[in-house]
């Protein structure tokens, strides 16, 4: 392995996700479900792309799949050159803690640890000294603008700043690709708009991002617009002009977040 693949830095001598005739069949007892009936796209590194698509489309199946969180039934997805598809449950988990950042819709963060642990906790299993684990995650917050919000509990931030710590703790691990299923679902539009600041700020630096989102205002700040339909892609076009967040922003009410603390 070449010392840039040890760092965890991708090898950019190719797509950083090639899928091809990926299907996803689940059996609910007698019926089989076809959620995904053959997707065929690829990647490229510091893509950030928007997949869209009706309730039922196959858009989390898909995620999943992207994420190692799940398997196909048929097809082939390769990772960086890994081809995923093959490898065992064990080998998997490591692909994930070591490629895969995620942020989900509903923050998913444990409600009786700092904003900082939770963002550390991915790293527990990383050979590391409490100290550069604790700088990480440090900076990781410091990312997202939150670094004066380190030992808040989830309960004494707002929705955005949950958000916000969620990405850091997809973060932490640099991450080749951060994937985000409705990030911001739970999100008022102003907040919304802000998480997706930082996405486009994260992808500027070269950091590969795919949000799953219903709203087409969201997906406007993306490059890269891909429709599922019945478990296919229906359309896949490049956005030349994506929304940029802070300007948007500029031309919102302003929410006073200290006033929900
Ligand atoms: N674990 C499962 N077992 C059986 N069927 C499933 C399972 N997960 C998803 N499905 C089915 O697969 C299809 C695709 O589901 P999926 O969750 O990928 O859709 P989605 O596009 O994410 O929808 P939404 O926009 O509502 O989140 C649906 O018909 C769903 O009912
Ligand atoms: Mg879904």
């Amino acid at each position: 392995m070449s010392a840039l693949a040890d760092r965890g830095e991708p090898q950019r001598n190719g797509p950083l996700i090639q899928i091809s005739h990926l299907v996803k069949n689940y059996q609910l007892g007698e019926v089989e479900v076809h959620a995904l009936r053959g997707i065929s796209l690829d990647v490229q590194h510091g893509e950030f792309v928007a997949i869209m698509g009706a309730s039922g489309s196959g858009k989390s199946t898909f995620m999943n799949i992207l994420g190692c969180l799940d398997i196909p039934t048929k097809g082939t997805y390769i990772l960086e050159d890994i081809d995923v598809s093959k490898l065992t449950r064990d080998e998997l988990a490591h692909i994930r803690n070591s490629k895969i950042g995620f942020v989900f819709q509903g923050f998913n963060l444990l409600s009786r640890t700092s904003a900082l642990e939770n963002v550390e906790l991915p790293l527990l299993y990383c050979a590391m000294t409490n100290t550069e684990r604790y700088n990480r995650a440090v900076s990781a917050l410091d990312k997202v603008g939150l670094a004066d919000r380190v030992h808040h509990f989830p309960n004494q931030l707002s929705g955005g700043q949950q958000q916000r710590v969620a990405i850091a703790r997809a973060l932490v691990n640099n991450p080749s690709i951060v994937l985000a299923d409705e990030p911001t679902g739970n999100l008022d539009s102003r907040t919304s708009v802000e998480v997706m600041g930082i996405f486009q700020e994260l992808n500027r630096q070269g950091i590969t991002i795919i949000i799953v989102t219903h709203e087409p205002d969201i997906a406007q700040f993306t490059r890269r617009h891909i429709v599922f339909r019945d478990g296919k892609v229906r359309s896949d076009k490049l956005n030349p002009v994506p929304r940029v967040a802070s300007e948007v922003l500029k031309e919102m009410p302003v929410i006073d977040e200290e006033a929900e603390e």
